[in-house]
């Protein structure tokens, strides 16, 4: 339509004035690779000091979601006037919030008088509003609309970095802004009003534009100034240190270019603007987008053009040498299609100029193209934000909101539909819907301050949750003693009744020397899988075949002949594999539940643990039990030569490698452990001569009540759901079987307590089990994208949030670190009594280590040694991960007893 008039630009000096306003999309792209890189300096830390822009972080981590309810107060600190407003979010999702407001014009002189005068100005309002709008006394948050670059350390401290924008009050730069309102609040006996929240007014906007169900993560303002705002990945964020989530970044891309980055695109009127400006050389991004120069940049266009001859000939031009006779907002107008000429032509003659048609149609042109470079450059500025957003949440596509505020886009359509389309060609792996923000900053403002206070409420309540199960140092040190105490009581004979810690003999009276030598079979039960193995011990080391079966749980839970036939079936089954039919190989036995051992090859079932539960069992040898399936299913070549504990399993293979092995630990479906006690201390066997590996079989560490102390109610809904109720209750707190058990009925309090999922009900997480301890262990993995954490609660059907992510992540660390250190409170109590046996300063002792949980967690190890260190000082420990199962550790044992056996 009327844009295009090439005609009647013919004269030279006007197409080049139009050029070098022209911004070509491949000097767009290198605008926005430099916005790119000044991003990520204002981030780095190392960087961050000399960055100009500054990425201000803004301690501002969620947006709102639609339950913050209640009354808030918000002040506006403006150019030319401070807004008060009360707003009443109903927590219905945020819909059609109350909105009272008033405005106080402020007088001219305070915007360069003294801090302290600006503050009670400020707090007078506050005041005289509330007197208006009858505010009950109760307690007030207030939001703090403070457009001015801070350095915030929280949401409620905020430095003054420096005035701009025509303020140059005294006393305040380098002060608590939050702080000196606060003072003047009080001052003014308004003492039930609370500053909670400071923010930008970019914060304002982008809060203002989300609604329910369509957050918006990025705000940009271009008004009298310009800045923007985004929702950045919190550990890009370096300066505010926090490792995980998203943080609002106040970018401050006003400043963007005084570096010399923009130098391509200024022209030299720009330049000119630049020096005639309060702040020469500062803020060079802002004077080519901002409404407060476009006046003045199209004035030095015409100055320039009308010197050349090429504008207004015969009229007298002085006029356009003061400054401001051109507002942007006529700009804007004669940019504008239908009545643009008209208002060019009574704005010109508003300064006596006498335009020719020509003149009008040229100076429309130049409106236009300044009104264009300035959307073009604000695309470009998006467009970086934007494409750093989809880089850092490892996205290949984004969608996101964008809320914008500014006269420009309000007065002027083309200024938004450049924004919209240059956007989308710069980054077009991004589709960003521009919201226009309606009411401003103050409804935004009001939403932040209540997300804070939502929060703040949500922490105590997560605190207060959690709390029981943090344990300190000293509560370990309880645990710690209590394990050495029920320790001495099974190990005497006339206390052993008294114990939880069972204390078992094993009659394994050594580790492994090397020469132990022969073929041997193997049966592994009791763990996450029952194996079946051949072990070869030679000379030059040890070699083994295995397979995994299968026990279905009706079998773990049916009749112990069930059981043991299953087993014969599986053993039959791998020696035909194995071709080992014809061969009578001695077997040993890893049986992985408590067992009273009459000798090598006898033991007596105590209880089951674990899930097991299979009829018939307890209290009958399980040598025995093997034996007599093997005749039901007329197998004749078994010969059972030894049965040992899983940690007895574990420590004789560990200590093939290592000969200072002497402590075997279980962290998997169960835990457990055993160590060689001297046969003096073990009271419930004849002899006091050399040592003996005792299976402590510490899961059963305060069945006795003594850790009742300790039990939270996670704990006790977990115990009372289990097959084994009231037993096991050390393994519980610990073993892979009821962490995740532990977690779910946290998550359920949490929902409960309205914190989590937005205390929407989650049918699915009634559900026992869902949690399962290995999304314990990829949750917790470091690095692990909150996405990721997303996508594994939305496998389980959660619909998470990224804060609901970050606290179902802090649940699991919560329980698996206290699973960690009780394991190390107890292993201390086993290593310091060790060191005391041996009469040692020190001892240096390796603990051979199984389990799903020790090996596939990700912390449980780390939080497992720095705990037990700490604990046992004295004591130099190694935990050294078993890599070949106690398998291997059976068949040794089971070496050990052939040799001895042999005449
Ligand atoms: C295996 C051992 O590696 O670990 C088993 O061979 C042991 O004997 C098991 O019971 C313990 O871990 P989990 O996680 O399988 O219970
Ligand atoms: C259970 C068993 C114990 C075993 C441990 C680890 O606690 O009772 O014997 O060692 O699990 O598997």
């Amino acid at each position: 339509g009327a844009a295009a008039q090439p005609a009647l630009t013919s004269r030279p000096q006007v197409q080049r004035a139009l050029l070098a306003l022209t911004v070509p999309l491949e000097t767009l792209q290198v605008v926005k690779g430099r916005m790119l890189q000044a991003m990520r300096k204002g981030l780095s830390r190392q960087t961050h000091a000399q960055a100009n822009m500054r990425m201000l972080p803004t301690y501002i981590c969620s947006l709102p979601d639609g339950t913050e309810k209640g009354d808030l107060l918000v002040v506006e600190l403006c150019q030319s006037h401070v807004r008060t407003l009360r707003v009443t979010l109903s927590g219905n999702g945020n819909q059609s919030p109350e909105v009272v407001y008033k405005i106080f014009d402020m007088p001219g002189d305070i915007k360069q008088g003294k801090g302290e005068a600006l503050f009670d100005f400020i707090a007078q309002c506050v005041c005289q509003f509330l007197a208006g709008i009858s505010s009950p006394q109760q307690r007030l948050p207030l939001g703090f609309v403070f457009p001015f670059s801070c350095r915030q350390t929280g949401l409620d401290k905020a430095e003054l970095i420096s005035w701009s924008k025509g303020f140059s009050c005294s006393d305040v730069e380098g002060k608590d802004v939050v702080q000196l309102l606060q003072s003047a609040i009080n001052k003014q006996e308004l003492c039930h009003v609370d500053v909670v929240a400071l923010m930008n007014d970019t914060v304002g906007t982008m809060m203002t534009c989300s609604t329910e169900g369509e957050p918006c993560e990025v705000a940009l303002v271009v008004g009298t100034s310009t800045n923007s705002c985004f929702m950045a990945e919190a550990q890009q964020v370096e300066m505010a240190e926090k490792a995980s989530g998203q943080m609002c970044v106040n970018t401050e891309w006003g400043y963007f270019g005084d570096d010399g980055s923009l130098s391509d695109v200024l022209t030299p009127y720009d330049q000119r603007v630049d020096q005639e400006s309060a702040n020469p050389g500062e803020k060079r991004f802002e004077k080519l987008v901002a409404s407060l120069y476009l006046g003045e940049i199209v004035r030095h266009v015409l100055t320039a053009l009308a010197a050349e001859k090429a504008l207004f000939i015969g009229s007298s031009v002085a006029v356009l040498r003061t400054k401001d006779v051109l507002k942007t907002q006529q700009v804007l107008e004669i940019s504008n299609n239908e009545e643009g000429m008209a208002k060019a032509r009574s704005a010109l003659e508003v300064l006596g100029l006498q335009p020719s048609e020509q003149d009008c149609c040229r100076v429309q042109q130049i409106c236009r193209a300044v009104v264009s470079r300035a959307a073009v450059l604000c695309a470009a500025g998006l467009a970086a934000i934007l494409s750093h957003m989809c880089q850092s949440r490892e996205l290949e596509q984004m969608v996101v909101n964008v809320g914008v505020d500014s006269k420009l886009y309000r007065g002027h359509s083309r200024f938004g539909e450049i924004l919209q389309s240059v956007t989308g060609l710069l980054a077009p792996e991004c589709k960003a819907t521009l919201l226009p923000s309606v009411d401003g900053t103050g409804r935004g403002a009001a939403m932040v301050t209540a997300v804070a206070l939502r929060l703040a409420a949500q922490r105590r309540e997560v605190e207060q949750l959690l709390a029981p199960l943090w344990l300190s140092r000293a509560d370990l040190e309880r645990v710690q003693a209590l394990m050495r105490r029920e320790m001495e009581l099974g190990l005497g004979r006339e206390s052993n009744a008294d114990s939880s810690v069972r204390m078992l003999p094993t009659y394994v009276r050594g580790t492994p020397d090397g020469t132990e030598r022969g073929e041997f079979l193997a049966l592994d039960l009791g763990g996450t899988n029952f194996r079946v193995l051949v072990v070869r011990v030679a000379q030059d080391g040890i070699r083994m075949a295995s397979e995994i079966y299968i026990i279905p749980t009706t079998v773990m839970q049916g009749t112990g002949e069930a059981l043991f036939d299953h087993i014969i079936e599986c053993i039959v089954d791998f020696q035909l594999k194995q071709n080992l039919m014809d061969q009578i190989l001695p077997l040993g036995f890893t049986f992985s539940f408590p067992c009273q051992q009459l000798g090598l090859d006898k033991a007596v079932l105590l209880s089951w643990t674990k899930g097991f539960s299979a009829s018939g069992c307890v209290g009958q040898d399980v040598v025995h039990l093997l034996r007599e399936a093997a005749q039901r299913k007329q197998h004749l070549g078994l010969k059972v030569v030894a049965v040992v504990n899983d940690t007895v399993g574990t420590m004789m293979s560990c200590a093939y490698e290592d000969p200072k092995c002497e402590i075997g630990l279980i962290v998997g479906t169960g835990t457990n452990a055993c160590y060689m006690e001297e046969m003096e201390n073990v009271g419930t066997v004849e002899g006091e001569q050399g040592r003996m590996c005792i299976n402590m079989e510490w899961g059963a560490f305060g069945d006795n009540g003594c850790l009742d102390d300790f039990f939270t109610n996670f704990d006790q809904l977990v115990d009372e759901k289990t097959i084994n109720a009231g037993k096991q209750r050390f393994e519980k707190l610990i073993s892979g079987m009821y962490l995740g058990e532990i977690v779910r009925h946290v998550l359920l309090a949490l929902v409960e307590k309205q914190v989590l999922f937005r205390g929407k009900p989650c049918p699915k997480l009634q559900t026992r089990d869902i949690f399962q301890t290995k999304c314990l262990s990829t949750i917790e993995t470091d690095g692990l994208a909150l996405q990721k954490v997303r996508a594994i609660l939305q496998d389980l059907e959660l619909q998470a949030s990224f804060e609901d992510s970050i606290l179902v992540r802090e649940v699991c660390q919560t329980v698996s670190l206290r699973a960690a250190q009780l394991c190390a409170a107890g292993l201390a109590a086993v290593v310091e009594k060790m060191r005391e046996n041996r009469g040692l300063a020190q001892l240096a002792v390796t603990v051979g280590v199984d389990g799903t949980l020790y090996k596939m967690h990700p912390h449980f190890s780390q939080n497992l040694q720095k705990m037990l260190q700490d604990l046992a000082p004295n004591c130099t420990v190694t935990l050294l991960q078993s890599e070949d199962g106690s398998g291997k550790g059976a068949a040794l044992v089971a070496a050990v007893a052939c040799r001895e056996a042999e005449p």
